[in-house]
Formats: C-alpha cells, structure tokens, sequence
C-alpha cells in the first residue's frame, strides 16, 4: 500500500516537530508549511529537515495555502499553525485573528477546493474555556474565552464544525490543555522557569520575574499530547475530543518543584511578580477531562506533573551547562 501523506502547518513549532517525527516514524510522507522569516527558525526540525518535504506558505496568504494542499495532495492535514501566545494575543488582537481565526478558514477552504476527502485536525485549546463555570472541562463544556487568542480559536473551532456539516468533510478539534517540553518557546511560562533556574542554578543569573504565580494549568508532555492528534484522525468518524491530564497545579507549584529539580533551596528569595507579566483578563483555572478519548482512542497520558518539571529543568541544565 502507498504512504500515507500528511500535511502539517506550524512544523517548526513544538508540536509540529514532534508530529512530524511520530508521522516519519509511522511510514507517512510529511509535507511542512514554513513562512518566510528573515532569520529561519528550523531548529526543532534540523535533525529531520531532509525527510520532510518543506513548503513555502503563510495562513495569511491564501493562494500559498492552495498551492501547498495541491502540491502534497494530502490524506490527513494537521493545522498547527497559529499565533499561539496568549500575552502577544492582547498587543497583536488583529494579526492574531488574521492567522488563528481566519487562517484556518483560509486552511479549510484550500483543502475543500483541493483535497476535499482529507481529513483535518484542528488544534483547538482550553483556552477556548476561559472563564470557566465548571470542573472538570470536558467536550460539552460552553466556552467563554478570555484572551484575543480564546476568542480566534472559537472561531477557528466553530469554521471546522462548520466545513464537517455543510461540506461533508472530514473535519476534528482537538481541544488540548497545556502540554509542554523541552521545545517549548522561551515565553512561555513552564519553558520560562525551566529556563530560569537552571540559569540561576549556574550563576548565569540571580532573580526570575513572572506573573500571576496562583494561576491554574492541566499540563502534559507534549509528544503524547501528538500521538493523540493523529489517533483522532484514525477515529472512524470526524469528532471533537479532549486532550488533558486531569490534574491541575498553580504556577507557584511549578516554580517550587523547579527549583527543587535544580537543587537550589529558598525560591521566594530568587523569584518576583510583577505587572508586566500579568493579563488584562487571566484564566485563572483549567483542568480536564480527557476520558471519551481513553474510551474511544485508548489515549491516556502517562508523564504527571513532577515527571514533566523533572524532565524540563534537566534538559535546561544540559543545554546550560554547555554554553
Ligand atoms: P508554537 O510552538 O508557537 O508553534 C506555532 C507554529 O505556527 C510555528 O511553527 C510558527 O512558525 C507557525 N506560524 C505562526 N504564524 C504563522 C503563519 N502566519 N503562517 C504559517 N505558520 C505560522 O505552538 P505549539 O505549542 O506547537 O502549538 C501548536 C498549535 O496548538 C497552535 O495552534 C496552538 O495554538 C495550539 N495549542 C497549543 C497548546 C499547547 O499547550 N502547546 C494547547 C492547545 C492548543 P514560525 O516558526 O515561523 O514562528
Ligand atoms: N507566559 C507567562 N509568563 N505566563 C505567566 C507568567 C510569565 O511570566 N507568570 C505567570 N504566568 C501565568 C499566565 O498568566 C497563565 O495563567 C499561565 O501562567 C500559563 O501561561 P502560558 O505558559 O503563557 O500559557 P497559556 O496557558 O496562556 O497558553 C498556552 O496553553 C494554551 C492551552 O490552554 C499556549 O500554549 C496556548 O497556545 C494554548 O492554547
């Protein structure tokens, strides 16, 4: 039987390398969009840049998006792609509609003219729930986004249920909770501590200033959190699921097990809050319930929180030490 093609937008970010890798590793043959930068950003793909196939486009440019469904005539498209950082999302709203929310209109619209019998994977996320009235957060929960971002990913959730019932296409959310590894982006507040302490713990550095330390996450590892994207396009029949560990902890706990990864005692002493870092509006607490996906994928993830910081602050400190 011939290979399996995948198209997948967002390949150079944490997920889509890790996607990438898992599909490779499967037999399938990846295509990966890649914008223009003045300075390429291929290093979470250098070690497989020459097994995929890497496309020119940009979510923003329609007919780039046209030509790369054509050229790669895809069986299975994964939208990655994204102005994905919640804090950027309040000073760009607009471009992070224009690539989050319309981006993937534009994506849906490629595939309908040009693969029709793909199936697509969105990358929907829990912080579509936002301000939530419940606990645990599960596929029936209503959403009340509270960023720019929430808000771009409510309309890229609902053009996907829209394509899957108007268009008869074959068309999944993924809602995922935080997930998290070594690739993670520096801004990001899990790869931002990891970051900071094995720094601190070198000399390299002497404070560490963050935000709200009491806000709440559902984080996981994210290679496991892509095995379930492409178990969702295996499913039989084009559903929304949940991706989440289901156990939540604040930022401050974070913090206080990174440190202790790293050896360095007293935290309170190296660690400051300041406005800068804080939201105009916050999610304060996400947690969720990721059991029709055990049911139905038989996805479960295995690495829990204490694991996760271990494996984040080592990988720091190797990469510290070495510079
Ligand atoms: P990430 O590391 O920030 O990667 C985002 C990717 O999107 C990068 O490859 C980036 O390319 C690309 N991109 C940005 N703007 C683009 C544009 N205009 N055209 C084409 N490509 C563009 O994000 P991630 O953590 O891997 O997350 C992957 C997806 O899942 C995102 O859609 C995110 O919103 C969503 N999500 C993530 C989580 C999580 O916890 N990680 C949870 C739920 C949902 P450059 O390298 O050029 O910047
Ligand atoms: N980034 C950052 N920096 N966040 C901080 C800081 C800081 O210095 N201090 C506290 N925080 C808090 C934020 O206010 C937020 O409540 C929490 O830490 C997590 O922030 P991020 O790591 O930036 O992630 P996020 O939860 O806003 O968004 C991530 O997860 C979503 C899924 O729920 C991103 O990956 C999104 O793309 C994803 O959809």
């Amino acid at each position: 039987m011939a290979s399996k093609s995948a198209l997948i937008t967002g390949i150079t970010g944490q997920d889509g390398s890790y996607l990438a890798e898992s599909l490779l590793s499967k037999g399938y043959n990846v295509y990966g969009l890649v914008r223009r930068l003045s300075s390429p950003n291929i290093s979470n793909i250098e070690p497989i840049r020459h097994s995929v196939e890497i496309l020119d486009g940009d979510l923003i440019d329609q007919s780039s998006l046209n030509q790369a469904v054509l050229q790669s005539q895809p069986d299975e498209v994964y939208n990655l792609a994204a102005q994905s950082f919640v804090g950027t999302s309040f000073k760009q709203p607009a471009l992070t509609g224009e690539i989050t929310a319309l981006g993937t209109l534009r994506l849906l619209e490629a595939v309908r003219s040009h693969a029709p019998h793909a199936r697509f994977y969105q990358a929907s996320s829990s912080e579509m729930f936002g301000q939530v009235g419940e606990e645990p957060q599960d596929e029936t929960t209503g959403f009340h986004p509270r960023s720019p971002y929430g808000v771009a990913k409510v309309y890229a959730y609902w053009a996907c249920i829209n394509h899957r019932e108007a268009y008869s296409m074959f068309v999944s959310n993924g809602i995922l909770f935080n997930h998290e590894s070594p690739r993670r982006g520096l801004e990001f507040v899990t790869r931002k501590i990891s970051h900071g302490v094995a720094q601190i713990a070198q000399g390299k550095a002497d404070h560490l200033v963050l935000g709200n330390l009491n806000a709440k996450r559902d984080w996981g590892y994210a290679p496991e959190y892509v095995d379930l994207m492409w178990r969702i396009l295996q499913h039989p029949t084009a559903e929304d699921f949940v991706g989440a560990t289901g156990e939540s902890h604040t930022v401050r706990e974070f913090v206080e097990e990174a440190f202790k990864v790293a050896g360095v005692a007293d935290w309170e002493e190296y660690v400051t809050s300041d406005e800068r870092f804080r939201r105009p509006a916050e999610v304060y607490n996400l947690r969720g319930n990721a059991s029709k996906a055990q049911r139905l994928l038989g996805w479960s993830p295995t690495t829990r929180f204490r694991s996760l910081v271990r494996i984040m602050v080592k990988a720091e400190m190797e990469q510290t030490s070495g510079k």
